[in-house]
C-alpha cells in the first residue's frame, strides 16, 4: 500500500509521540476540535469509513494493527485485504449480528485538527443512539449506499440532525466503486436528497462521492472520479468553519453538586454550559431567583481569573444563598426562564409506546424531575414531513407534545441552548431511557397561574378534626371486594369519630369522570383526577378512602408521590381472577368473556399487582368484616 500525504504526516506525529510526549500534547492542545457523527443504514459502510479515517490518520497502535490484520483474515469479509470495519466494530455482539448497536466515540487527529467521531447505529430501532451521539456534534456525515440511494433511514437521520441543530451536513455517497464511479447515478442521488433537505430546512449540505473501502476521496482526490470538483473528506473535515466558542453568550452553569468539605468552604460545581464568568460577576440562581457575586473560581489546578463554556469549575459566592443540585447559575442580568409546562419535539425510542399522562423521570441538564406528557399534537411523517394525527408516539416516532413537570424547572429553548433545552425521559419502573426531546417554549398558561397563599393551613384543618390526614388506597380486580371492605372500614372509622370520605370507582364515574372510559389513557386520567381530589381532601384534613381498580403500578406510584410522606396507604384486595369471575356480582365478566365488553381488567386489559403494598388482604382467607377489622387495627393500633 503506498503512503498518502495524510499518512506520511501521521507517521511523523506518531514518531513525535514516541520521542516527546509533551511536545505532542502541546501541539494537539492548540488545534481546534471537530465533533461529528456518522449515520446511515445497516451496511452503508460507516464502520469501514471510520476505520479508514483512523487508519489513514495513523491513530491505530501497532498491536491493534497486527490484530486487525489477523482478524481480517479470520473473520473479515474482505478476503486478504484489511477489513476496516473490524477496527471499529469492537462490540462482540455487533460482530456477531453484523450491525452497529451502540454509540462509540473515537478520537483521531491530523496535522490541522482533532476529531471526535460518534459512530451512531443505523439499525432502525436505534434512533436513540443517534440522538445521544448527535447532541454535541458540529457536523453529521450522512452515509448513503450508492446502490440504494436515499432511504427512509437517510431521511430520518437528516431530519433528526436538523432538529438537533447540527449545522453542517456531509452527504457521503459511499461504495462508488460498486456502481462503476458513475457520475449520472451520483448526481441523481444528490438531486433526490436536495429536494428532501430543502423541505426540512437544511439550507446547505456538502455532497461527496466516496468509497470508504477503496479509499476514494477520503484523504486524497480519487483518480477514479475526475468529474468530482470538491475536496476529499478529510480535507473538508479539517477546514470546515467551526462555530464560535460561545464565549460571548450568556453565562449558564447547571449545578452538579454542592462542594462543602468543611464549614469554611461552600462552592457550586458543574460544567459551564455557555458564556464566561470571572470573580466579581453578579449571578442569579434559578429557580429561586436569588442573586450574589462570584468571589472565586476554584479548580484542581488552582483559582482561575476567568472560565468559559466547556470548563468544569466550582464557584464561590459572596452571600450564603440557597443553591443545590439541578439549579442553574446564570448571569444576573440575563437569567434563564423557569416554567413547569412546555411544548417540545419528542423522539420516542422505546418498544413500548409513550403513555400520555403517565409520570416519567425527566432529565434536563443536571435536574431530574417528574413529568407527564399529553397526547401528541401531531406526529411527523419523516418521509413526507406531513403532520399526522396520533394518540401516542411509537418506537422511532417524532412528534410535538405538551408536557408538564411536577415542579418549576429552569430551562432555555433548545434553539438557544442545547444543554438547557434538551431532555430525556426515563421509565420509572425499568429505568430505561424511552424518549428524547427539545423544548420549543414554555406554555403561557403556566406563566400566568401562581400559587395563592392561604392562611388556614392543612395542619389547622387536620387539627380541628383531631386526626392525621391519610389516603387509604384500595386496589384490586373488579369484583374483588374493594367497595365492600372500604365501606366497612369507613363505618368503623366514623364510629371512632374520624372524619372520612369514600371515593368509589363506580360513583365517581357517574359524575367527575363520566367522560372517561376504560382505555389505558382514560384509566390513567381517572386515577390522576382521583389522586388530585384525594390530595385536596387530605389538605382539608380528611381521611380519604378510595376504591378503584387502579390497575397500573405507575399511576398508583404517581398518587403516592403526590401525597406527603407516610400519608398514602396502599391496600391490595387480592382475589384470584377465578373467584372474582365466579362471583361476577355485576355480570360484567360474563359480558367480557362473550366479547361484549372490551378492555376488561383481568380479561383483555392487564392488572399489575402492587409489589409492596402497606396492607395485603387475601380474600380467600377472611370475610370482608374480618378484613375491615384487620385494616382498622393496623391503622389505629
Ligand atoms: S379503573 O381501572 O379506572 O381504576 P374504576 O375502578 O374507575 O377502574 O372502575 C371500575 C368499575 O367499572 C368496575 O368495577 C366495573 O363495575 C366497571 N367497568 C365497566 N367496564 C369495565 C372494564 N372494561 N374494565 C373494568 N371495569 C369496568
Amino acid at each position: 500500500m503506498s503512503e498518502t500525504p495524510a499518512q506520511a504526516s501521521a507517521y511523523q506525529t506518531d514518531a513525535l509521540i514516541a520521542q516527546d510526549i509533551d511536545a505532542y500534547l502541546l501541539k494537539h492542545q492548540h488545534k481546534s476540535l471537530l465533533r461529528f457523527i456518522t449515520c446511515g443504514s445497516v451496511d452503508d459502510g460507516k464502520s469501514t469509513l471510520i476505520g479508514r479515517l483512523l487508519y489513514d490518520s495513523k491513530m491505530i497502535f501497532e498491536d491493534q494493527l497486527a490484530a486487525l490484520e489477523a482478524d481480517s483474515k479470520r473473520v473479515g469479509t474482505q478476503g486478504q485485504n484489511i477489513d476496516f470495519a473490524l477496527l471499529v466494530d469492537g462490540l462482540a455482539a455487533e460482530r456477531e449480528q453484523g450491525i452497529t448497536i451502540d454509540v462509540a466515540y473515537r478520537f483521531f487527529a491530523t496535522d490541522k485538527r482533532k476529531f471526535i467521531v460518534a459512530d451512531t447505529p443505523g439499525h432502525e430501532q436505534y434512533t436513540r443512539n443517534m440522538v445521544t451521539g448527535a447532541s454535541t456534534a458540529d457536523l453529521a456525515v450522512i452515509l448513503i449506499d450508492a446502490r440504494k440511494g436515499v432511504l427512509t433511514q437517510t431521511r430520518r437521520h437528516s431530519y433528526l440532525a436538523s432538529l438537533i441543530g447540527i449545522r453542517h451536513i456531509v452527504l457521503a455517497v459511499n461504495k462508488m466503486d460498486l456502481i462503476g464511479y458513475d457520475q449520472a447515478k451520483y448526481d441523481a442521488i444528490v438531486a433526490d436528497y436536495a429536494k428532501f433537505a430543502e423541505g426540512i430546512g437544511i439550507a446547505a449540505f456538502t455532497p461527496m462521492p466516496i468509497s470508504g473501502f477503496m479509499g476514494d476521496n477520503i484523504t486524497t482526490k480519487s483518480p477514479n472520479m475526475p468529474w468530482y470538483p470538491g475536496v476529499p473528506l478529510i480535507s473538508f473535515l479539517e477546514t470546515v468553519a467551526l462555530d464560535a466558542t460561545g464565549e460571548d453568550e450568556k453565562f449558564r452553569l447547571p449545578v452538579q453538586w454542592v462542594n462543602r468539605p468543611n464549614l469554611d468552604f461552600r462552592g457550586f460545581s458543574g460544567l459551564i454550559a455557555s458564556g464566561a464568568i470571572k470573580p466579581g460577576d453578579a449571578v442569579r440562581v434559578l429557580p429561586s431567583g436569588k442573586t450574589s457575586t462570584v468571589t472565586r473560581i476554584v479548580t484542581l489546578e488552582g483559582d482561575l481569573p476567568q472560565a468559559v463554556a466547556g470548563q468544569s469549575v466550582t464557584l464561590c459566592f459572596a452571600d450564603e444563598i440557597d443553591c443545590s443540585r439541578g439549579d442553574v447559575i446564570a448571569a444576573a442580568e440575563a437569567p434563564v426562564q423557569v416554567a413547569d409546562q412546555f411544548e417540545a419535539t419528542m423522539v420516542w425510542m422505546a418498544d413500548e409506546a409513550l403513555v400520555p399522562g403517565r409520570p416519567y423521570w425527566l432529565k434536563l441538564g443536571t435536574q431530574t424531575v417528574t413529568a407527564t406528557v399529553q397526547p401528541p399534537k401531531y406526529q411527523v411523517n419523516v418521509n413526507t414531513l406531513e403532520h399526522m394525527a396520533a394518540k401516542t408516539l411509537e418506537l422511532n416516532a417524532i412528534g410535538v407534545v405538551n408536557f408538564a413537570t411536577d415542579r418549576p424547572m429552569p430551562f432555555e429553548p433548545y434553539a438557544q441552548n442545547r444543554t438547557l433545552g434538551g431532555f430525556i425521559l426515563i421509565d420509572k419502573l425499568t429505568n430505561a431511557t424511552v424518549g428524547a426531546g427539545m423544548i420549543h417554549f414554555s406554555l403561557r398558561r403556566a406563566q400566568n397561574v401562581h400559587w395563592q397563599a392561604l392562611d388556614i393551613s392543612r395542619e389547622t384543618h387536620a387539627g380541628l378534626k383531631n386526626q392525621k390526614p391519610a389516603v387509604l388506597w384500595f386496589t384490586g380486580l373488579s369484583g374483588a371486594g374493594k367497595s365492600t371492605i372500604a365501606n366497612l372500614v369507613e363505618k368503623k372509622l366514623v364510629r371512632m369519630n374520624r372524619h372520612t370520605f369514600l371515593l368509589d370507582g363506580d360513583n365517581v364515574r357517574h359524575g367527575l369522570n363520566k367522560d372517561l372510559g376504560f382505555t389505558q389513557a382514560d384509566r390513567i386520567e381517572n386515577i390522576r383526577r382521583v389522586g388530585e381530589v384525594a390530595k385536596l381532601m387530605t389538605d382539608a384534613g380528611l381521611i380519604v378512602i378510595t376504591a378503584f381498580i387502579s390497575p397500573f403500578r405507575a399511576e398508583r406510584q404517581m398518587v403516592r408521590e403526590m401525597m406527603n410522606a407516610g400519608e398514602f396507604i396502599e391496600i391490595h384486595i387480592d382475589t384470584p381472577l377465578a373467584d372474582a369471575e365466579a362471583r361476577d356480582v355485576k355480570g360484567l365478566y360474563k359480558k367480557a368473556r362473550a366479547g361484549e365488553l372490551k378492555n376488561f381488567t383481568g380479561i383483555d386489559s392487564p392488572y399489575e399487582p402492587p409489589a409492596a403494598p402497606e396492607i395485603h388482604i387475601d380474600t380467600t382467607r377472611m370475610t370482608p368484616e374480618q378484613a375491615a377489622e384487620m385494616i382498622v387495627e393496623m391503622l389505629v393500633p
